[in-house]
């Protein structure tokens, strides 16, 4: 039974192979084996969700299954049933769980208690399925045309990422860069760090001493070969509001910061994004910008990773 909770679930061969299967599956669409043909996978959402929900559902479907979706509102998880039980009774109909949640502890639960390969659609620990796809995306650019060289294109890359460098797609990009020999430079307000948890991931991978942080936006970017950001109040943070939007201020990704980074550098955002908070209007949608293509590929690299497990199993 093969989870996909964190990033290094997948081994870095395994993600290569994610990544040449994504590439076969964006190019034939319409035409790919139906990996998870008679199967059904439940997508179980407890925050809301635009391009996860809809690329994991058509994903589903373009792959032969049958996609059930779930609102944890309507659930019986809503009114206190225990998440080990609903795995367990869920495991009983479904293929395949994809969940998005508060907590990590409770996909680790999920997983534990169930008999299905579970998928983290988000905690607020890690975004796995964004961090591989911006990967898969960046290497559509530097090896265009040859997917078998596309985790090994990303090797020794600077990629820059500014603003809540404690979020999950910040923790993602700490644990998944350091997994593929991609350099990390973080730059975001004192306190909000990359933070113990995710320090301990590192090191309970063997990945210790990987990432960079400082306080100077400036230092991050010099150099980089993609510069990222996400926005300053992730779900679930909206008391810390005032406060984030104050102390963030100083990173906004504008066209200045940009010029800071190689003149051939990208700009990157999971989306939905806030124009005049975490990047300028300009930025967002200027020519280094590539955020329309890393949601399409949401969609072509889940289908991988979802085959990749069904035929794990
Ligand atoms: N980037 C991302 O996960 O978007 P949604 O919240 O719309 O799913
Ligand atoms: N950090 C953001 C990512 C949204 C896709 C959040 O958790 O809200």
């Amino acid at each position: 039974m093969r989870h996909f909770l964190k990033e290094t679930d997948l081994t870095p061969a395994e993600i290569a192979g994610v990544f040449a299967a994504a590439a076969r599956m964006k190019s034939g669409r319409g035409s790919e084996a139906a990996a998870l043909a008679r199967q059904s996978w439940g997508l179980l959402f407890f925050k809301k969700s635009t391009r996860t929900r809809v690329s994991f559902q058509v994903g589903v479907h373009e792959l032969g299954g049958q996609p059930v979706m779930l609102n944890a509102d309507d659930m019986q998880l809503s009114r206190g049933e225990a998440v080990g039980d609903t795995a367990r009774v869920l495991s009983r109909y479904l293929h395949g769980m994809v969940v998005r949640c508060h907590e990590h502890a409770l996909l680790e639960e999920f997983a534990s208690s169930g008999s299905m390969p579970v998928v983290n659609a988000l905690s607020d620990f890690l975004h796995p399925c964004q961090f591989l796809t911006d990967m898969f995306t960046l290497a559509e650019r530097f090896a265009p045309g040859r997917p078998e060289q596309y985790a090994s294109s990303l090797k020794g890359r600077k990629v820059a990422f500014l603003g809540d460098t404690s979020c999950n797609m910040a923790n993602s990009f700490v644990l998944g860069g350091a997994a593929l020999g991609v350099e990390v430079a973080l730059a975001g307000p004192a306190g909000h760090e990359p933070g113990e948890a995710i320090r301990a991931q590192l090191r309970r991978d063997g990945l210790a001493g990987t990432f960079s942080f400082s306080t100077d936006p400036a230092a991050a970017v010099r150099g980089a070969d993609m510069v990222y950001t996400d926005v300053w109040v992730s779900m679930g943070m909206e008391s810390e509001k005032a406060e984030r939007l104050r102390a963030m201020r100083p990173y906004q990704v504008d066209a200045g910061l940009m010029s800071l980074a190689k003149p051939s550098a990208y700009f990157m955002h999971c989306l939905p994004a806030h124009p005049g908070e975490e990047v300028s209007a300009e930025v967002l949608s200027g020519a280094q910008s590539i955020v329309f293509d890393q949601a399409e590929n949401r969609l072509h690299v889940q289908k991988a990773v979802l085959a990749h497990l069904a035929s794990a199993r």
